[in-house]
């Protein structure tokens, strides 16, 4: 049997989007294999969001060329990047292109790509979502697992390259996604995250009448034991979601809630439907609703002509809200976006400075609730061995805080509890405790 080796960037769509993509290669007679080695088959699925995650693909590409081998390679482009670049990826080394609503097509694009001819397929889709495939997990064994409950996105926020590459918001079948949790319930899963790039718009534009708060209540109500869901936009976040979340103890007190600026000019220039009035009152009902809420949140610093008064707007925000993770990031132009036809003014140095002061704020409040965790016992999914110690294990916590700690690796997938000894700014070091 020929082997794919498949190799993900970008967001947690894309991580979902691979396991896809390695179910419908099994059909194509390729088993997926963890060494690149011994691959028939090379698949990058690529991220178009910035510049910079595109220039390390384009240098992947390169790199892999330029490596000697004994028997023929196929290389795929898949993903954004496939859908953003196209044609041009053949030059950059590519024998195929497969765009993310083209997955279906990959046995016959293989086919093509096999017999020598350069294999293409970037069609957008108003209505694929994959709905039949079960997806093939590639993460390490059964403990947390990825379920799309929708593709694409209708919200065209200024910046945002992911409408063009991803198409039009289409939801899965009620019925589907929990079909597909409960038989990651069955496989023994700990953890499931429903995934969507604005999963308040689920089902929006289905016949059934459900909704995001419908769809996470009924997959809580399944029994798993941790349910997270990223990610949301604080612009259609309804009280009813709210109501949901601090019902159910097996959902997540955690929120990923990307608010991408502090100020209102900008906010509308970016397309946001919200201002920073409106999002800080839907933090508050969050927090007086749901007690023991952690927020995270991504930001863009540099959005074109962003003055030093505008970006202090975010740094207040970010000192009011004191976000448990943040993710923040260089405004970076993506051709085609009505953002990137606006004149600049900011020069790069100005919004580098600027991203330094933004992550010392967002560091300072995320030291300090690490510190206030020490001392303290926490439920912590185990998830491996610690990626930095070998003889350590590591988890997380229900607020998504990273821990590592001593224990035996039969504890792997099992959720236990363990004292914080010791705070970093990203990570914790704790001792199991026996119950
Ligand atoms: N649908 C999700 C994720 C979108 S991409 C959401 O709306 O939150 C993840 C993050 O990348 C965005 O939240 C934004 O902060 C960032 N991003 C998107 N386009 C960008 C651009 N052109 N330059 C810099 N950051 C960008
Ligand atoms: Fe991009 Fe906005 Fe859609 Fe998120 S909500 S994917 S930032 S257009
Ligand atoms: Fe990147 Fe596409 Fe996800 S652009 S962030 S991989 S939707």
């Amino acid at each position: 049997m020929k082997k794919v080796y498949i190799e993900t960037y970008g967001c947690q769509m894309n991580v979902a989007d691979s396991e896809v993509v390695a179910s419908v290669m099994e059909t194509a007679g390729y088993a997926l294999t963890t060494d690149i080695k011994e691959a028939d088959a090379i698949l990058i699925n690529t991220c178009s969001v910035r510049d910079n995650a595109e220039q390390r693909v384009l240098g992947r590409l390169t790199d892999i060329r330029s490596q000697k081998r004994e028997k023929k390679l196929i290389v795929g482009v898949i993903g954004c990047m496939a859908e953003r670049n196209k044609e041009d990826l053949f030059k950059a080394g590519a024998d195929l292109v497969a765009g993310p609503a083209s997955y279906l097509d990959m046995p016959n694009l293989i086919a093509q790509a096999e017999m020598g001819s350069k294999a293409i397929n970037v069609e957008l889709s108003t209505s694929e979502t994959y709905a039949k495939i079960i997806p093939t997990r590639i993460g390490m064994g059964a403990i947390s697992g990825f379920v799309s409950i929708m593709r694409g996105c209708n919200n065209f926020c200024t910046y945002c390259i992911v409408p063009y590459t991803r198409g039009r918001e289409r939801s899965r079948r009620f019925q589907d996604v929990l079909d597909e949790c409960r038989s990651l319930i069955n496989a023994g899963y700990q953890e499931i995250t429903l995934l969507g790039q604005n999963v308040n718009a689920y089902g929006k534009d289905l016949d059934e009448n459900k909704d995001f708060a419908d769809l996470l209540e009924a997959v809580a109500k399944l029994g798993i034991p941790r349910l997270r869901f990223t990610t949301s936009h604080p612009w259609d976040f309804s009280s009813k979601m709210i109501d949901v979340i601090a019902k159910y103890d097996n959902i997540m007190k955690f929120i990923h809630l990307p608010v991408q600026s502090g100020n209102d000019e900008v906010l509308k220039l970016m397309g946001r439907r919200y201002n920073r009035e409106q999002y800080l009152s839907l933090v508050k009902e969050m927090r007086e609703k749901i007690p023991g809420l952690s927020l995270s949140t991504d930001i863009i610093v540099g959005f074109p002509n962003e003055s030093e008064e505008q970006f202090q707007d975010t740094v207040s925000l970010v000192d009011e809200v004191k976000y448990e993770a943040a993710f923040t990031f260089i405004y970076s132009p993506r051709k085609g976006t009505p953002a990137a036809r606006i004149e600049d003014n900011v020069t790069y140095e100005t919004k580098s400075k600027r991203f330094q002061e933004l992550v010392k704020h967002l560091e300072k409040h995320i030291e300090e609730h690490s510190r206030q965790m020490v001392g303290q016992t926490y439920p912590v999914l185990v998830d491996g061995v610690s990626k930095t110690d070998a003889g350590m294990l590591s988890g997380y916590t229900e607020e998504n805080k990273l821990v590592h700690f001593k224990g035996d690796e039969t504890l792997i997938g099992k959720i236990i509890k363990v004292k914080i000894l010791e705070s970093h700014t990203y990570s914790l070091i704790g001792e199991i405790i026996d119950e």
